[in-house]
């Protein structure tokens, strides 16, 4: 057999197992035998590198995407949903679907749950995975292909036979939802509360973060699943129904709802979501209610949508899961920025399968709002989120007022120096940079996964590196506030850069700490020197600069001394950094205690350069901003076309901007340009300028 054959044979077999084990959850062979599978795949295409294709199993977790994710129209705008919150509204969407169309129709209604998630469009070329979209402003999404590929229910080729065996053409388009199973959501915020990051709040915004991460490799780890539910060709509806429809994907090698049912009258509809409610808890997964469907594909197109919803489809949402309680009284937590927030002290309180005696209160502006007072009846809500929020006071006979008001503190719960609220800002902040709340939270920001990756530098650990013991860690059920009462023992840390003096002998004359974990926090610290320049500059706790934001600012700058001493505009310069990112990163590197937190860790050998990302000088201090639709170029391409000749690319025209370029179609931009007297270019302009 020759190489070519044996790959295409073990894919195919690899293939078989993915589909068993990641969709319909039967796997037919053991994990070992599977990964020996693999083994073989890749020796064979390690020998043979000709023969890698984006499709092959071994290609999951690929590369990043170097300039991001790219913009990309959609086929056909992806709506969402209207809602219907009891029985009379979903009556009377029924009454309105039927009356709406002629008496003959017969209506037939497809049952699926909704699944909390974020909806995504999968576009399939020649039976292989080409686009991964995400709804973006409903138009427009992102490109997040190398994230989705991660998937491991999202096939990457579909075999002809199998196209066949569905009922598919090659080139389609696949929507569904993108969810975090539950699992993987309390994993994930396990390694977060081990790392002392705050836990995500629910598996839809965990699911919505991990598609637009940039790192394939941590979106690989995290373990998200997809359902499908559309199926469109050039973005019409492909089949003749929704039930069709759902078949074929099922055919095809998708992950289906298993529970859809297509039903005859609305009784059986509420009969499907009394069961959903049912099931709801044993899913593994989050759904917040039943989306509703008229089957017949002829029978949507002549219902329509309304603009902003179709009028053959509805959400009927299962009620929040809310209980009442008393406030007992309100703690401030001190963050990494100095922030003060407020969570409100619960009357232990049984909601949707956990107790609940923590809600966040965001800030005193919340407090307000709810018109909160100590020893208040409030109404608690946990919406699928792990952190509860408090909805309302509630007041009547059996629900007495309370009568205690809430004081904001004057000075830091922490150090004691007095917190400030600067103009126009709704949050208090305590500004003393040595507060020892700070110290705790840059540590545990530094070290966390995804930053600086140091596994064991957890919590509990950075509240003893600061002199606390053990006992006085205070456990708030968010993983948030961590110590009490004042230090007790000498600090080990009183910077970040301490982290690495840091010996076994002083770890082991920690509580709890063995040699055996003192050496493996060693071994982690050691390798966090070699983290690359973006992850170090996400550590410094810039405000503002995210992921994202600290992965340009390395491939611009290429180097911390060159960031150091950029000014306000050669920052504003590189895209994604306006003003207000400039501002702070300046202020950051303009305060001399943070220089030498830089000097100290530069000396302790951590990487402080990066590759630069070259780039040309035509267009060089020049800013650009695109109207209209250009002739050839579609506006991402100019843009990229712009940006790798040196140039900038705005969305709005002011006295920056260099040129206008304007396409066919194009508005008040071009008007504003005119007035303003800026320079206008056409297609043909600008790429002679290039
Ligand atoms: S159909 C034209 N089916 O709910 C609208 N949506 O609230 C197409 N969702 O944006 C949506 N499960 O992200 C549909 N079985 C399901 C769904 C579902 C979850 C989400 C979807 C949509 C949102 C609307």
């Amino acid at each position: 057999m020759s190489p070519e054959q044996r790959a295409a044979e073990l894919r195919a077999e690899i293939e078989h197992h993915e589909h068993a084990y990641y969709v319909l959850d039967k796997p037919d062979i053991s994990d070992a035998q599977y990964d020996a599978l693999v083994n073989l795949l890749k020796a064979l295409e390690a020998e043979h590198p000709e023969l890698v294709t984006p499709e092959s199993p071994t290609q999951r977790v690929g590369g990043k995407p170097r300039e991001g994710f790219a913009k990309v129209a959609h086929s056909r705008p992806m709506l969402s949903l209207d809602n219907a919150y009891n029985e009379a509204e979903l009556r009377a969407w029924a009454e309105r679907v039927t009356t709406s169309l002629p008496a003959s129709d017969a209506v037939e209604y497809t049952c699926e749950y909704k699944l909390d998630g974020l909806s995504l469009a999968l576009h399939y070329e020649d039976g292989q995975l080409v686009r991964g979209l995400t709804r973006g402003d409903g138009s427009v999404g992102e490109d997040v292909i190398s994230n989705v590929r991660t998937i491991r229910s999202v096939p990457l080729r579909i075999a002809a036979t199998k196209l066949d065996a569905a009922g598919l053409p090659s080139t389609f388009e696949v929507r569904g939802e993108v969810v975090m199973p539950q699992s993987a959501f309390e994993e994930l915020n396990r390694q977060r509360e081990a790392a002392g990051q705050a836990a995500a709040a629910n598996p839809r915004n965990a699911a919505a973060g991990t598609i637009r991460t940039i790192e394939p490799s941590i979106v690989a780890q995290r373990r998200l699943d997809f359902y499908a539910y559309f199926l469109l060709r050039d973005g019409d509806t492909l089949l003749k129904s929704q039930q069709a429809t759902l078949d074929a994907l099922r055919t095809a090698g998708f992950r289906v709802n298993p529970q859809a049912r297509t039903v005859k009258t609305i009784d059986e509809v509420f009969g499907f979501i009394a069961q959903a409610e049912a099931e709801r808890d044993g899913l593994g997964y989050e759904i917040d209610g039943v989306v509703i469907k008229v089957n017949a594909t002829a029978l949507q197109k002549r219902l329509g949508f309304t603009g902003k919803a179709p009028r053959w489809a509805i959400a009927y949402k299962f009620p929040a899961r809310a209980g009442v309680t008393q406030l007992r009284g309100v703690l401030f937590q001190v963050g990494r920025t100095g922030k003060l927030t407020p969570v409100a002290d619960l009357q232990p309180i049984f909601i949707g399968g956990t107790t609940v005696t923590r809600a966040t209160l965001h800030n005193a502006d919340e407090i307000q709002r709810l018109g909160l007072k100590i020893g208040d009846q409030v109404s608690v809500e946990r919406g699928g989120d792990v952190i509860p929020k408090i909805t309302q006071v509630v007041e009547d006979k059996m629900h007495p007022r309370g009568t205690q008001e809430i004081v904001f503190p004057t000075v830091c719960p922490r150090c004691g120096e007095p917190v400030v609220r600067e103009e126009g800002e709704v949050d208090w902040r305590c500004v003393n940079a040595s507060c020892p709340a700070r110290l705790e939270e840059e540590l545990r920001h530094f070290a966390s996964r995804g930053v600086m990756n140091i596994e064991g530098l957890g919590e509990s650990l950075v509240a003893q590196l600061l002199g606390h013991t053990v006992a006085e860690t205070v456990e708030t059920g968010e993983g948030e506030e961590s110590v009490a009462e004042a230090p007790t023992r000498e600090a080990l840390v009183h910077s970040v850069a301490d982290i690495y003096g840091l010996t076994l002998e002083q770890l082991m004359g920690l509580e709890r700490i063995g040699q055996k974990s003192a050496e493996s926090l060693l071994a982690e610290i050691e390798k966090s020197r070699s983290a690359p320049l973006s992850r170090v500059l996400l550590g410094l706790g810039i405000r503002h600069v995210g992921e994202r934001t600290a992965q340009t600012l390395a491939e611009e700058f290429g180097g911390i001394d060159a960031l150091i001493s950029a000014t306000e505009e050669d920052l504003t310069r590189v895209n994604d950094v306006g003003p207000k990112v400039a501002e702070a990163i300046r202020e950051w590197f303009a305060n001399e205690k943070n220089l030498l937190l830089v000097q100290r860790l530069k000396d302790a050998g951590l990487r402080m350069t990066a590759e630069k990302r070259t780039r040309g000088t035509k267009l060089t201090g020049m800013t650009f901003v695109l109207t209209g639709t250009l002739p050839t170029l579609t506006r991402d391409i100019a843009k990229e076309k712009i940006e790798a000749a040196g140039g900038k690319v705005s969305g709005s025209v002011s006295k920056k901007t260099t040129y206008v370029v304007a396409g066919e179609d194009a508005g008040s931009k071009l008007e504003k340009a005119r007035e303003m007297g800026v320079a206008v270019l056409d297609e043909a302009g600008l790429l002679e300028m290039l």
